[in-house]
């Protein structure tokens, strides 16, 4: 049986990085993974450009049942760390809205920096590894049975992501070893993900289809954001809405601000002031695409002169355009998810070296612990932040 100083399962973003880290302190290290490449997530981030990280990356940028414990991590692996990095390898990035930076040619650019520096580190990389058992002997190592041979390993670091995107080689895996020694998982859905209408919205709302708006949603808990806001065939997407999701709970409605830099009363009354016999119709499309207004506004309303509005009917369309109610059917779920949330109980990790509390040796990087970054980069970044942190102790 082979003996390496770490094993680390699963070669994605954070498991390459903890490999780098732990691979440049002398340790030996190898990561397997029962996928063919590394890095295939990285691979089609960012429609294949990676937001691989964010100009300002803080603790509200994430979701974790414990606000409190990405703080040490993300305070000591940076987003400036991660940028040094991928300049060294003359990585070229730009930066787009709200400080997401991108590569400006490839993803590859990405996978490449780490490989190369796992390479450098001496790491070993061994894929098309299926994880058969992982045991504990006497001696308190762990004994890794694979397709491929047995290995045994004094730190062992479990970064097999969440479960989003099947098809690219997500498992469960992470936390059903999590269960075997004990350790709490909370339950997991898809984030940053597009919702679904119901049968009877989508009947109404599908030929909106391809229509994008300015917008600020907000969750029944309070939280928003003011992004873009996409209809889709099968419900709503966009930025606004990926966000969102991560917020959103089955059930409950969201609210949907279309006009979100403008008061429509304002505008109202101004056009009513100027144009008193303009037809409402007239007047929304000015603000609104049509097809959504012709959606969102009964015929015989739009068909009235702005004069003829009376009070109760411009409430209910200031309601309608600043607090359009929607109750979606539900989410588009892993298929398309970008993240999963939830995974190992954060109460179970130490913050500073992810180390399980009480199972000396076992380490979670990464997404299959309960951390979910907001759209914009933060998820690489806590993959970054957490698998450094681990690979500086491992
Ligand atoms: P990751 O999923 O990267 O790696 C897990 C590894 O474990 C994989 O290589 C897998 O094959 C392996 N594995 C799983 N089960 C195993 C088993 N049983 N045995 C062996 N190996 C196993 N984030 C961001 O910040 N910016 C962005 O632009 C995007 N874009 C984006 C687009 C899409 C389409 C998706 C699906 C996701 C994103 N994300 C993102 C999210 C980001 O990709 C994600 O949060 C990180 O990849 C998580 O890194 P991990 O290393 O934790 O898991």
């Amino acid at each position: 049986m082979k003996h390496h100083d770490v094993i680390i399962i699963g070669a994605g973003a954070a498991g390459l990085m903890c490999a780098a880290t732990a691979g440049y302190r002398g340790r030996d290290v190898l990561v397997l993974d029962h996928a063919k490449q590394a890095g295939r997530k990285i691979l089609i981030s960012g429609g294949g450009r990676c937001n691989f990280t964010n100009q300002v990356v803080e603790p509200n940028n994430f979701i974790c049942a414990n606000p409190h414990f990405v703080k040490s991590a993300i305070a000591r692996y940076k987003s400036t760390d991660f940028i040094e990095l991928v300049e060294r390898h003359g990585v070229e990035y730009h930066e787009r809205d709200h400080g997401q930076l991108f590569c400006n040619d490839s993803a590859k650019d990405i996978v490449r920096t780490l490989m190369t520096e796992c390479e450098w580190a001496g790491v070993k990389i061994q894929l098309r590894t299926d994880i058969l058992s992982i045991a504990q002997d006497d001696q308190g190592q762990y004994i890794v049975s694979t397709s491929k041979g047995e290995y045994r390993c004094q730190s062992l670091v479990v970064a097999t992501g969440g479960l989003s995107m099947p098809k690219l080689g997500a498992t469960p895996y992470g936390y059903q070893l999590a269960e075997q020694f004990g350790l709490k998982v909370l339950p997991t859905t898809a984030g940053l993900v597009p919702f679904t209408w119901h049968h009877e919205q989508k009947q109404r709302f599908e030929p909106l289809s391809g229509i994008a708006v300015p917008s600020t949603i907000t969750a029944k808990n309070g939280t928003s954001f003011s992004e873009a806001l996409l209809f889709t065939h099968r419900g709503l997407s966009g930025p606004a809405i990926l966000q969102i999701s991560n917020y959103w709970r089955a059930g409950e409605a969201i609210s949907i601000n279309l006009l979100p830099t403008q008061s429509a009363r304002e505008l109202l009354a101004n056009a009513t002031q100027k144009h008193p016999k303009q037809s409402l119709r007239n007047t929304l499309n000015q603000w609104l695409p049509k097809r959504l207004v012709e959606i969102l506004f009964e015929e015989t309303m739009l068909n009235k002169a702005l004069n003829q509005l009376i009070h109760a009917e411009i409430d209910q369309l200031v309601t309608d355009i600043h607090q359009w109610q929607v109750v979606m059917n539900g989410t588009e779920g892993y298929r398309t998810a970008e993240v999963t949330l939830g995974g190992i109980d954060t109460d179970e990790l130490s913050s500073k070296t992810m180390e399980a509390k009480q199972q000396k040796g076992l380490y979670f990087v990464g997404e299959v612990m309960d951390v979910s970054g907001w759209l914009g980069g933060f998820n690489f970044q806590w993959a970054w932040s957490s698998g450094y942190a681990a690979g500086e102790v491992v």
